[in-house]
C-alpha cells in the first residue's frame, strides 16, 4: 500500500482485482474493476457494507455507459446531458448478466461521470467503469479528505490516491425516472431547483427526510441504513421562526450535563453560554457542505451527553444538508 499519485499505477491495481481509494468532487470513492466480481467483494468487506445496498459505476465517458445500461430514455439523456460529468447519479436499466456483486444482483444500475479530472484520469486509464462507495467505514461520515480516513481505511486498500480536499463535501444527487417523472432519491449538489430547470416534473422521494420501516421497500437501500451518525446523542432542531426555535434548543440544552451545540455563524451569539462548533455560514451552504462531514466527525472530541444541532429550510442544498444531519442524529429532529 502507498500514497503516491501516480493514476498509472492505481489503473494497475484495477486491473489486477485490488482496491483504491481515490477523490472525487464530491468525497473520495473506494474504487474496483466493476466487472470483477470477487474485486468488488473485497470493497463490501473493507466497508464492512450491507450486501443488499448497491455501488455506483462510476464512468469516464458516454462509450463505457454502453457496457452497463440498456432502454434509456430520451429524459434520461437530458439530465445526463446536463449533469454530467458532475455530482449527480442516475438509476438506469441494467444490462443483463454484468457486474452482479456491485449491483448486488439487481435490474438496474446507478451511474455517473465525476468531473473530478484525477478521478476521470483513473477510470479512463482502468479501461473499466469503476464501482465504488463513499470512502468510510459503513455507518461513519463520507471521508472528504485523506487526513479523516486514512487511518480507518489504510489497510484495508490496496492503493491510495490523495487528491487534496473534495471540492463539495456531500455525496452526489441520487435521481431516477419514474413514469416521466424525476425522483430525488438522495439529495446533492444538483439541487431540486437545478433539475426543475432541465425537467418539469421533479419530486422528492419521501425516504429523504422521513423515518424508514425495518422491512419497508425503499428505491435506493442506502437510505434505510444508519449513516454519518456519531457516538454521542445528537438532536436536530428546526423552526422557520427563529425565536421558538432558539428557546427550544436553549430548554433542552439547560438539562444537559454536559451540551454541545452546533450552531450556524450568524447565531452563535444566541448560544454564547454553551459550549459551540460553528457549522458555518446560512448564506454560505456551499461552504457548510464542503466541511460537513468533518465537522460530524469532531463531536464525539467533546465528549457531550447531547449535541444539539440547528437545522435549516428544506431548499436548494439546505435539503441535501438536512438529509444528511437527520441521519446523523438517528431521525431525533424535532420541527416546531
Ligand atoms: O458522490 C457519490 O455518489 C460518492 C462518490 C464516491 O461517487 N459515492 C457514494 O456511494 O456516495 P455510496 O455507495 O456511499 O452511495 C450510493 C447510494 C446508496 O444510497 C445506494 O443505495 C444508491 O446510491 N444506489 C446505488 N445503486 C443503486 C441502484 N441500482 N438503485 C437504487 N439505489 C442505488
Ligand atoms: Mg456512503
Amino acid at each position: 500500500m502507498s500514497i503516491i499519485n501516480d493514476i498509472h499505477q492505481a489503473s494497475k491495481v484495477i486491473q489486477e482485482g485490488g482496491i483504491v481509494l481515490f477523490p472525487t468532487e464530491t468525497v473520495y470513492g473506494i474504487g474496483a474493476n466493476a466487472f470483477d466480481d470477487e474485486a468488488v467483494k473485497k470493497i463490501f468487506m473493507a466497508k464492512g457494507r450491507a450486501q443488499d445496498n448497491p455501488l455506483i459505476l462510476h464512468i469516464s465517458d458516454m462509450d463505457m455507459l454502453d457496457d452497463i445500461a440498456c432502454d434509456i430514455s430520451f429524459m434520461e439523456y437530458q439530465l445526463m446531458d446536463a449533469f454530467w460529468p458532475g455530482p449527480f447519479t442516475i438509476i438506469l436499466n441494467k444490462k443483463k448478466g454484468i457486474a452482479k456483486v456491485a449491483t448486488c444482483g439487481g435490474d438496474t444500475v446507478g451511474v455517473r461521470m465525476p468531473s473530478n479530472k484525477i478521478a476521470h484520469d483513473f477510470i479512463k486509464q482502468s479501461g473499466v467503469p469503476i464501482a465504488a462507495p463513499s470512502a468510510n467505514v459503513s455507518g461513519k461520515p463520507s471521508g472528504t479528505n485523506i487526513q479523516d480516513i486514512i487511518d480507518e481505511l489504510e489497510n484495508r486498500v490496496d492503493y491510495v490516491i490523495d487528491g487534496g480536499e473534495s471540492d463539495i463535501g456531500l455525496e452526489s444527487t441520487v435521481v431516477r425516472v419514474i413514469d416521466d417523472e424525476v425522483r430525488i432519491l438522495r439529495p446533492g449538489k444538483i439541487t431540486k431547483e437545478d433539475i426543475e430547470k432541465v425537467i418539469s416534473h421533479v419530486s422528492i422521494d419521501k425516504n429523504v427526510m422521513g423515518k424508514i420501516g425495518i422491512d419497508e421497500k425503499v428505491l435506493s437501500p442506502g437510505m434505510k441504513y444508519r449513516h454519518y451518525a456519531p457516538k454521542t446523542p445528537c438532536k436536530l432542531i428546526y423552526s422557520d421562526d427563529f425565536q421558538k426555535m432558539k428557546d427550544a434548543i436553549c430548554e433542552i440544552a439547560s438539562k444537559e450535563e454536559k451540551v454541545l451545540i452546533l450552531a450556524f455563524t450568524e447565531d452563535l451569539v444566541e448560544f454564547q453560554q454553551y459550549t459551540c462548533i460553528d457549522i458555518g455560514s446560512k448564506n454560505h451552504l456551499d461552504e457548510v457542505s464542503h466541511g460537513l462531514f468533518s465537522l460530524l466527525r469532531k463531536i464525539d472530541d467533546y465528549d457531550a451527553s447531547l449535541a444539539i444541532i440547528e437545522g435549516l429550510p428544506l431548499e436548494g442544498l439546505g435539503l441535501a444538508i438536512m438529509n444528511r444531519l437527520i441521519r446523523a442524529c438517528s431521525h431525533d429532529y424535532l420541527v416546531l
